[in-house]
């Protein structure tokens, strides 16, 4: 077991060469780059991959589709010099990818409340897809600031279409679905109906009220977290969160750990010389 074990992590540690098969624009700053990738397929949803972008930097991104066909993608938000490198790239360019690394979400068939906001949808969506085959009931709350930036919509309200499932869509500035805040809505469902599970990725400000909310409402939580990441494998500290290494012990973390990291969790992060720094709200 053992051997089996070190082999895997070897394989998945070591970097690929991988062409983009396709490229999807989501919205006027995000683009999805599908690949094919062995490793990448067996991956469980909330596991992340490095990408490499050659010459450029490598960056941590969730995998926004696992499988069939080896094929899985990326969803990436234009934020920075890496993600603006990435986004010039074309159909059949380069990419390298190393992973999948970190925890996964753990599903549970029963009432779930699944809660994303902007690009935090990517590791969500494959999720909602193994909360629909596992036939949990499904409550998806999608939040973005206006309609442009509301991701995978079609393809959620599809996949709960064949469960007893329902997408609310949130936008800050009212032009689709339900004007205000994603944690508006997810607070009324808590306080009309009891969840086995409340799963959440995107702005960290975001996930930190839905942990307030959680302890409110006694409801489990599963949160994806966001740090600085070199290394992915534990050894560097660059995403550390208290005791924890984002990477190595999440990047999704439980409602028990949340508690144990609440002094830095939605305040501080690192920055790139591992100083403490604010996250912006
Ligand atoms: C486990 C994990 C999974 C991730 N999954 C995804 C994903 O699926 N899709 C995705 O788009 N990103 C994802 N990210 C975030 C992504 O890694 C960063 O956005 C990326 O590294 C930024 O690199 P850059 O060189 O383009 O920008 P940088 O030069 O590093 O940053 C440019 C500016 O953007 C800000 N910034 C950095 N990250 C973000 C962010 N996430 N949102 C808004 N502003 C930001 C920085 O503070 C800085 O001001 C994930 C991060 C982690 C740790
Ligand atoms: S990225 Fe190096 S320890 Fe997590």
């Amino acid at each position: 077991m053992w051997r089996r074990l070190s082999v895997s992590l070897i394989d998945s540690n070591r970097l690929r060469i991988t062409r983009i098969r396709e490229i999807k624009k989501e919205s006027p700053s995000v683009k999805t780059f599908i690949f094919h990738d062995k490793l990448c397929s067996k991956a469980e949803p909330g596991q992340f991959v490095m990408v490499w972008i050659p010459g450029v930097d490598e960056v941590p991104m969730s995998l926004s589709a696992i499988g069939p066909d080896e094929q899985s993608s990326i969803t990436v938000a234009e934020v920075g010099e890496a993600t603006e490198a990435l986004h010039k790239r074309k159909t059949g360019d380069v990419l390298g990818i190393r992973g999948p690394y970190g925890n996964s979400f753990a599903p549970v068939s029963g009432n779930t409340v699944i809660v994303g906001g902007g690009t935090g949808l990517a590791p969500l969506a494959p999720l909602t897809e193994e909360l629909a085959e596992l036939h949990a009931r499904v409550a998806l709350v999608a939040g973005a600031k206006t309609q442009d930036e509301l991701l995978f919509l079609d393809r959620m309200t599809t996949t709960l279409s064949r469960i007893e499932g329902r997408v609310v869509a949130v936008t800050e500035d009212g032009s689709h679905g339900v004007e205000g805040l994603a944690t508006d809505v997810a607070e009324q469902l808590l306080e009309k109906e009891r969840f086995d599970m409340l799963y959440t990725c995107g702005p960290e400000e975001m996930m930190y009220k839905l942990f307030l909310l959680a302890e409110r409402y006694e409801t489990p939580i599963q949160a994806s977290l966001e740090r600085l990441m070199r290394c992915a494998i534990g050894i560097c500290g660059s995403c550390v969160i208290g005791k924890f290494r984002v990477c190595r012990d999440g990047p999704v973390f439980s409602l028990k750990q949340l508690r144990e990291v609440k002094e830095e969790f939605g305040r501080f992060g690192r920055g790139r010389t591992g100083k403490r720094v604010r996250i912006p709200s």
